[in-house]
């Protein structure tokens, strides 16, 4: 049977509740025989700064070195709105997308049909909508240096570097036209070549990628502000979008929220293929870490059941069971089950734990 060495980082605020219905899979398959998975756990974020002082530790790197893959839950909150820049919660993750090279951030936005009037869209411009972000998460003005704020005669002065080399563009457009061979064949790739460097670089490696070597796929330009604004006025005619790291965070922010709640959308970070086709990996739900619901079993544990389920395909090779539990998700929706963020009317408000439970107890009938 094969075997799997997981790291799980739960963090901060919601992250532990919702990483908990995740061990919960985890043991079930265990328990099935379907596969060995260990699991490790460590602490990242503020949790990581109160017991050590810093976001995470060296030994906790490490660990996710080594592992097959690391499962992330949410990191920050206002009690560590104050301490140094450095050491700040966001600052582990930050590390941890470095230090394992996780170039490629692959955001899908679904919308589940029991979901579709959950949207702040009309249902007929999100039902059926289908749409994977793949943005660019080891470059650009997240990393580039200079990034500081210096002293100058008349103040201060801030810094942040945008800056993007060829290869690291080369890449990402790859990443993003391999799995869109295996979608609808569509590539959109966003930038500011209208007022950034970076952006006409992109868009000339990115159509050079296209000519050599993907010329079954369709390639689109598309400004990024003007991505922002087709995304909430025809998001169906998106398929794949390819963009650097900053613009990928907010138009992956907004593409989540069409799909009703950004407690829906999970993500996989994955790096290089090394030699034995192994890539580094960490999942984790795209939203934060809500510490205001922290704590009150209020949490919708979808997105980080549902990035689990993206390791179980791209990570631990277990398409089958992936695919069982996206079907387990959308069948619990269907019944009507909701956490507070996507309670409609008419419908059945549950906890994380119910909600976790509910989606297991469908995994049970399917197996
Ligand atoms: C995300 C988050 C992070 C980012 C923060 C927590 C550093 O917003 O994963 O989208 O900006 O990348
Ligand atoms: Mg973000």
């Amino acid at each position: 049977m094969a075997h799997f060495d997981l790291l799980l980082l739960p963090g901060d605020g919601i992250g532990p509740e919702v990483m908990a219905e995740v061990r919960r899979l985890i043991d079930w398959l265990n328990a099935r025989g379907t596969a060995t998975i260990a699991v490790e756990e460590g602490l990242v974020g503020g949790a990581a700064y109160d017991a050590h002082g810093v976001s995470i530790t060296d030994a906790t790197v490490e660990k996710a070195l080594r592992a097959d893959a690391v499962l992330f839950g949410a990191v920050g909150g206002p009690k560590w709105d104050d301490v140094a820049y450095e050491v700040r919660p966001e600052a582990g993750l930050l590390r941890l997308r470095k230090d394992l090279d996780l170039f490629a951030n692959l955001r899908p936005a679904l919308c589940y049909p029991a979901l579709a009037d959950a949207s702040s869209l009309k249902r007929e411009l999100v039902e059926g909508l289908d749409i994977m972000i793949v943005r660019e998460l080891t470059g650009g003005v997240y990393f580039g240096e200079p990034k500081e704020i210096v002293e100058t005669e008349r103040g201060k002065r801030a810094v942040d570097t945008q800056v993007y080399e060829s290869w690291e563009i080369d890449r990402i457009a790859r990443a993003a036209f391999d799995l869109a061979r295996k979608r609808r064949g569509l590539v959109h790739s966003a930038e500011k070549r209208n007022v950034m460097k970076t952006g006409v670089l992109w868009r000339e490696v990115v159509s050079a990628v296209h000519a050599a070597d993907y010329q079954d796929v369709q390639l689109e330009h598309i400004l990024a502000d003007n991505c922002a604004m087709q995304l909430v006025r025809a998001p169906k005619q998106f398929d794949v979008i390819v963009t650097d790291n900053l613009f990928g965070d907010m138009l992956s922010d907004e593409a989540a929220m069409l799909t009703g709640s950004l407690g829906m959308l999970p993500s996989a970070s994955l790096g290089a293929p090394d030699e034995t086709g192994r890539r580094k990996a960490l999942y984790e739900p795209v939203h934060g870490s809500a510490p205001d619901i922290a704590g009150q079993g209020k949490a919708n544990p979808i997105a980080m059941i549902a990035s689990f389920a993206m390791a179980l395909r791209y990570s631990l090779e277990l398409a089958e069971e992936a695919d069982r539990l996206e079907a387990a998700i959308a069948a619990v929706l269907d019944k009507g089950l909701r956490t507070g963020d996507i309670m409609q009317e008419g419908m059945r408000l549950v906890s994380t734990a119910e909600m976790g439970e509910a989606i297991l107890a469908e995994m049970d009938a399917a197996a």
